[in-house]
């Protein structure tokens, strides 16, 4: 990395990475959180522009321009100095059909990393953060026969704002909570469950210790939680703990130990299919809070993202499945299942190798269960992590998170309420 030359793209390159070394080190997250200035109606014609380019082949690999001989002799330091390449921003994109996007009535609110579950007709939105220092502790429903939103009630106070971890038996929504308040705080061990039909929330047994963004589910009468992040947000935790649930109530005091998940780290989508139970993607690492900081203001750390896929069936040994098209994150609530396929939607991948900004994930893509091959469904209007996802009469819905910067520029900026939907055919 601090290989120098004489020549000037050298030198160039050279300033990229330092940059891209700081930013590593340590990127306050407002830059993330600028805001925006795209209208809404340029939406749909930013999701036909960016489809040409985003493909494998837009990787630009220049070779370095040999210095003109009138700027005198060349220092070489290094005989085996790799030639300069420059990446496109867009390199992560993959190549897939186009897909028609409908714009649906935006949500009351903004979020991000907020929560949905889908009960029949309607989808239920939880917390997420409206601004960086500002997060929600309510619930909004979109009810898919009318495509209305509506239904607002609140959370109990004691509710994590973000990062939390849902499950549904089809009534009873499970909670376990992630992080409580704005900018980057840490988790906690409450846990909840919801009765969608009366609106009443109870406690259940609290987890051993607090997880931030476990990958959580239903499976065989019992809440699933593993993975996540440890209590400072950044530490992969391996755990997995289990209790016997019915009917909305906890039928144990205490949370069971389970085998431990293979990967830890959080923002993984957890899904049952067919009894059996299947992460999928997230990372290792994660925002932490500054230390010493009042406010726990985020400050940016290494994150790995992954694309791998475990399963758990009667064996109870975690099985390898063939990994996701590229590695995705942030995708817990981004995820549904259509003809024995779970689709995805959007997400972000591993940060730019240069610039080492933050890439979105611009897909829908499947994993067909039958077959058990991933595919790209199609492109989304923009780019865009934490989605909160719902498939209705062979309509695919998401909503919420937080959007790139624009078509050449997979960076995350705006944090949106907008509700899309498109006619799924697989
Ligand atoms: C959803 O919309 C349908 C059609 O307008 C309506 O009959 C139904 O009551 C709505 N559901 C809820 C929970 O509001
Ligand atoms: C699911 O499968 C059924 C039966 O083959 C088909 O009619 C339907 O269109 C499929 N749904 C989607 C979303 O592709």
């Amino acid at each position: 990395m601090g290989r120098s030359s004489g020549k000037q793209t050298s030198t160039k390159f050279v300033l990229i990475l330092s940059c891209g070394g700081l930013l590593g080190a340590a990127l306050i997250a407002d830059l993330l959180w600028a805001s925006s200035s795209y209208s809404s109606s340029a939406y749909m014609s930013i999701a036909s522009n960016w489809a040409p380019q985003i493909h494998q082949s837009t990787i630009i690999v220049p070779k370095k321009v040999d210095k003109k001989p009138q700027e005198g002799p060349a220092v070489k330091d290094n005989k085996d100095a790799i030639p300069d390449r420059v990446l496109s921003a867009t390199f992560a994109d993959l190549p897939g059909p186009e897909l028609q996007w409908e714009k649906m009535a935006a949500a009351p609110v903004p979020r991000l990393d907020g929560a949905a579950i889908q009960i029949k007709n309607l989808l239920y939105v939880f917390a997420g953060y409206g601004t960086i220092d500002y997060v929600h502790s309510h619930v909004d429903i979109y009810n898919f026969t009318d495509n209305t939103w509506g239904g607002r009630f609140d959370m109990p106070k004691e509710m994590a704002h973000s990062h939390l971890g849902m499950a549904t038996d089809g009534r009873y929504i499970y909670i376990v909570n992630g992080q409580y308040g704005p900018q980057c705080r840490g988790p906690t061990t409450h846990t909840f469950v919801l009765d969608t039909e009366t609106k009443k929330w109870q406690d259940m047994p609290p987890l051993p210790v607090p997880r931030y963004a476990p990958a959580t589910q239903l499976w065989r009468g019992r809440v699933h939680v593993m993975g996540g992040s440890k209590e400072n947000r950044h530490t992969p935790g391996l755990e997995h703990w289990s209790l016997a649930v019915k009917n909305g109530k906890a039928l144990e005091n205490e949370w069971r130990t389970e085998i431990p998940i293979p990967r830890g780290g959080p923002h993984r989508a957890c899904v049952v299919v067919d009894d059996r139970l299947f992460v999928i993607g997230g990372q290792e690492g994660d925002f932490m809070a500054k230390p010493g900081s009042p406010i726990f203001k985020c400050s940016r750390r290494n994150e790995v993202v992954y694309s791998d896929v475990y399963m758990l069936d009667d064996e109870m040994k975690w099985k390898v499945l063939p990994p996701m098209p590229k590695p995705d994150s942030h995708i817990e609530f981004a995820w549904v299942i259509v003809n024995n396929s779970i689709i995805i939607v959007g997400g972000t991948t591993e940060k730019h190798p240069v610039t080492k900004k933050m890439v979105l994930n611009g897909e829908v893509i499947q994993f067909n269960l039958d077959t058990l091959k991933w595919s790209v469904v199609g492109k989304l209007p923009y780019r865009v992590k934490t989605t909160l996802v719902g498939v209705w009469n062979g309509w695919l819905y998401f909503t919420s998170g937080q959007r790139d910067k624009g078509p050449d520029d997979p960076a995350p900026k705006k944090v949106i309420a907008d509700m899309w939907r498109t006619k799924l055919s697989l």
